[in-house]
């Protein structure tokens, strides 16, 4: 075994610690992590693991969610700097007006977001489960943040909704273009084409199948196709090529790519875990107002 990948596991033991990571994280890192997953997966195994330390393998706004299930436990964050640019895409000022218009409504946060924007929400999703959790709010009017483009899947297939979009949007999902998926099916007439509802819904609307990213490679496992053009992070295709050796995957288009999601080294991981470093702090008072809004989510999503 690599010798970083061996002190990363001795670290580990000695610890205590567990390390989840997100798909989007470097192939090596998914390599060495105990828990691998999508948002909604992970924000789950941070609820329910018993180790002392948690090391998150991903972008900010996930470390600051498992600290805010996990109050009592040290969160590290392999690089600090790794953020979400979706995660900022909100204004507090603007959710207020809305709920001044709009007395009854329900304003649903999409988890990667800052914790300071879930204290003014509801209830927070996943993309995995915002569709169930919308559906099963009592509110008929409801104020989606950040991301529009979630926002408006989830207004497609909740028709009985009022569904307010905000302006936000992921940077890397929504440069994906209508032509972009033309010219790939084009290049791919076999495949089929798969993708996450960050992406536009030009984008969505001409794919076969449109999910969050532990719904992406379950349909590709369910999937009679040989061939598929994979329209979210180029992270996701380490796990799909290892579960499905004998199919083909293309990317939509060569620039899928998280910069933030890559900062994520194995180096970083053995660094903070050896030095208990970049551990994660939120206020108490955003903890306890962002915890109800994630509680309520892993509830109405059971
Ligand atoms: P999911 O993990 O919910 O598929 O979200 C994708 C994403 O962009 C994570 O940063
Ligand atoms: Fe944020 Fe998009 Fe990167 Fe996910 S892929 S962390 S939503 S910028």
């Amino acid at each position: 075994m690599h010798s970083l990948k061996r002190e990363i596991e001795t670290l580990k033991k000695e610890k205590k610690a567990v390390i989840l990571a997100h798909y989007y994280v470097p192939d090596d890192v998914q390599e060495i992590a105990d828990c691998i997953g999508d948002s909604f997966y992970l924000s789950k195994a941070a609820k329910e693991t018993d180790a002392q330390i948690i090391v998150f393998a991903g972008v900010s706004f996930m470390g600051e969610s498992a600290k805010i299930l996990n109050p009592g436990k040290k969160v590290l964050l392999p690089d600090p700097t790794a953020d979400c640019a979706m995660a900022h895409m909100a204004d507090p000022k603007k959710i207020q007006e809305m709920k001044e218009v709009h007395p009854d409504l329900a304003v649903v946060c999409y988890i990667n977001s800052t914790a300071e924007l879930k204290t003014y929400s509801d209830v927070c999703v996943t993309s995995a489960n915002a569709v169930k959790v919308v559906k099963a709010l009592p509110n008929k009017e409801i104020f989606f943040i950040p991301d529009r483009h979630l926002g408006s899947f989830v207004a497609e297939q909740v028709p009985e909704k009022q569904i307010f979009l905000n302006d936000g949007y992921c940077p890397v999902h929504h440069k994906i273009t209508p032509e972009d998926v033309r010219w790939a099916k084009a290049a791919h007439p076999e495949a089929l084409c798969f993708v996450h509802p960050e992406c536009p819904e030009e984008v969505v609307a001409l794919s076969d199948y449109a999910g969050s990213t532990s719904g992406i490679i379950k349909a590709v496992e369910q999937s009679d196709a040989k061939e598929f053009l994979i329209g979210t992070e180029a992270g996701v295709l380490y796990e799909l090529k290892k579960n499905n050796p004998d199919k083909i995957f293309h990317l939509v288009t060569p620039e899928q790519c998280c910069y933030d999601m890559k900062k994520v080294t194995l180096e970083k991981i053995r660094d903070c875990l050896r030095d208990e470093s970049n551990e994660v702090h939120v206020p108490e008072e955003v903890s306890k107002k962002a915890a109800k809004a994630m509680e309520r989510m892993l509830e109405l999503a059971k």
